[in-house]
């Protein structure tokens, strides 16, 4: 199994910028997997968000959260030495745009990681993730929150090539070890299912689905998805 320490572990994180970072998920990602860093910024658009990420890193004074906008962001430009987006760019309508943003505050020779579920090439047990979250995006979309399905790999990779960045590399991070059948799997997950079943009515097609999919959790089996990390540096040739 690929470790964090394995992808950033010969990084210096130096200031580091978490793009879209939520609850801050992605930062126990890079706190394991950097030797060191001097400050950790996750910038989100959502407020609910702030306050989740606030309460997990309060005995934290060099990671701090900032309300902004990822389409736009309002940092200097070549102002950080390693900038990350994880599980995110889905949410976007251009998601171009906000790899330019990342780019554009990235110094050169700095890292730009980009961290996202696939769709394609999985086990019939990773498909029940891939197929789960097409359903959340479906019911998430109804609310008017973007949400796109999963990317498959190539577009990804394309998405990501476009950057032309520097030592490309790219690494495929799935774990299915565990029993797919585990009955901790649905315990964890019922809660979502009731939730999203509630958030869908008025839209019974959507609900069917759902009883559908918690059906193949118990049948088929569930595991994680693919997890594509991208990881290459500006080049510096490159001023913006
Ligand atoms: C699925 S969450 C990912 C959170 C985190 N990176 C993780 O790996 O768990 C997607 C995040 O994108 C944020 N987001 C969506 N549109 C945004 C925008 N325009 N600017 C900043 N954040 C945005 C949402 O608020 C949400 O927290």
């Amino acid at each position: 199994m690929i470790t964090p320490k394995d992808i950033i572990g010969h990084l210096h994180g130096g200031r580091a910028l978490d793009v879209a970072t939520g609850s801050g998920s992605f930062i126990h990602f890079l706190l394991e997997g950097l030797p060191a860093y001097t400050e950790i910024i996750g910038l989100d658009a959502s407020e609910r968000a702030a306050a989740a990420f606030a309460k997990t890193f309060a005995d934290r004074p060099a990671i701090r959260f900032v309300l902004g906008d990822a389409m736009a962001l309002s940092f200097e430009t070549s102002s950080f030495d390693l900038v990350c987006i994880a599980n995110s760019l889905h949410h976007f309508d251009e998601p171009a745009m906000v790899l330019a943003q990342m780019l554009r505050v990235l110094r050169p020779g700095g890292y730009l990681l980009v961290a996202e579920m696939v769709c394609d090439r999985q086990t019939e047990t990773q498909l029940t993730h891939v197929y789960l979250h097409h359903w959340w995006a479906a019911i998430d979309s109804l609310s008017g929150i973007t949400h796109h399905e999963t990317y498959q790999r190539e577009a990804l990779v394309a998405m990501v090539k476009d950057l032309e960045l520097e030592g490309l590399a790219l690494y495929d991070l799935a774990d299915t070890s565990e029993d797919p059948k585990d009955p901790a799997i649905l315990t964890q997950l019922d809660p979502v299912f009731e939730r999203y079943t509630q958030r869908a009515s008025g839209h019974p097609e959507l609900q069917a689905w759902g009883t559908k999919l918690r059906e193949r959790v118990l049948t088929t089996g569930f595991h994680s998805a693919t997890t594509l990390i991208a990881l290459g540096s500006k080049s510096h040739a490159r001023t913006e």
